[in-house]
């Protein structure tokens, strides 16, 4: 929720730019403005390989949900992509493993690719629950989409300590993660355990990029605060595109 439409205009335009002078070869860029800014990061990435995705969807696909932003509506708005269950909303809006499961479930039935976002909070890791953590929030949506459900679909590994504090997760703990997530996706279908790309996603900045998209098991990232600086994310994107792809 950073900004306002000049911001956002801004921002979107210096990528596009960016990105027109030195384009990624590899790796796939996409920008997850706010509901209000979509058209517009729409209209100026028109022509680019850019994709659109939003920051969360509404579970219902219409009807009486006054405010409510529905996976058919984002379509609309030119979102091929929907992050689900950042941890934001779980935490100030209060959704649960289930509604999570149901967000990535109708953004599969509208064609979108979900980002689902998972991970534990400091204290969790201190008791050596991050694996219980992680896996209940996967096994959810699991459950409701079956493995299968996870061809068309995005991870992305966010440690709640680790969110706009500056303090990222090493390379070893990220490392960690994501392979046991794939581990836990193999028990189901291996052909989408090694499809799947898994972000990591808590305090990537230019600095430390490389080592953290370096890792076998990491695909790429989900860039908050770095990402609301042009110059800064075209780096990171062009990290991403010399290891990750
Ligand atoms: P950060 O944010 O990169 O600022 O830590 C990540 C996120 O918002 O998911």
């Amino acid at each position: 929720m950073n900004g306002n439409l000049f911001r956002a205009k801004a921002l979107a335009g210096e990528i596009v730019r960016g990105l027109s002078v030195n384009p990624v070869r590899e790796c796939e860029v996409v920008l997850l403005p706010t509901f209000v800014h979509l058209t517009t990061a729409k209209r100026l990435a028109s022509g680019t390989d850019i994709a659109i995705g939003s920051q969360d969807l509404d579970e219902r696909n219409e009807g009486a949900v006054t405010g409510g932003i529905s996976a058919s509506i984002l379509k609309d708005a030119g979102c091929s992509f929907a992050l689900c269950g950042h941890s934001e909303r779980r935490t100030l809006f209060a959704e649960n493993d289930n509604q999570v499961a149901s967000k990535f479930a109708a953004a599969i039935d509208a064609g979108l690719i979900p980002i689902l976002c998972l991970g534990e909070t400091l204290a969790e890791r201190e008791r050596g629950k991050t694996a219980d953590v992680v896996f209940a929030q996967l096994d959810a949506v699991v459950q409701r989409v079956g493995f299968k459900g996870f061809s068309r679909a995005v991870l992305a590994y966010e440690p709640i300590w680790a969110i706009g504090t500056g303090q990222s997760a090493t390379p070893e703990q990220v490392e960690e993660v994501h392979a046991s997530l794939r581990e836990r996706l193999a028990k189901g279908s291996s052909e989408v355990a090694e499809s799947i790309r898994i972000l990591y996603g808590g305090s990537v900045r230019v600095d430390n990029a490389l080592r953290l998209f370096a890792n076998e098991n990491v695909d790429g990232g989900l860039i908050g605060g770095a990402a609301l600086d042009s110059e800064s994310f075209l780096k990171i994107c062009h990290k991403a595109d010399a290891t990750v792809c």
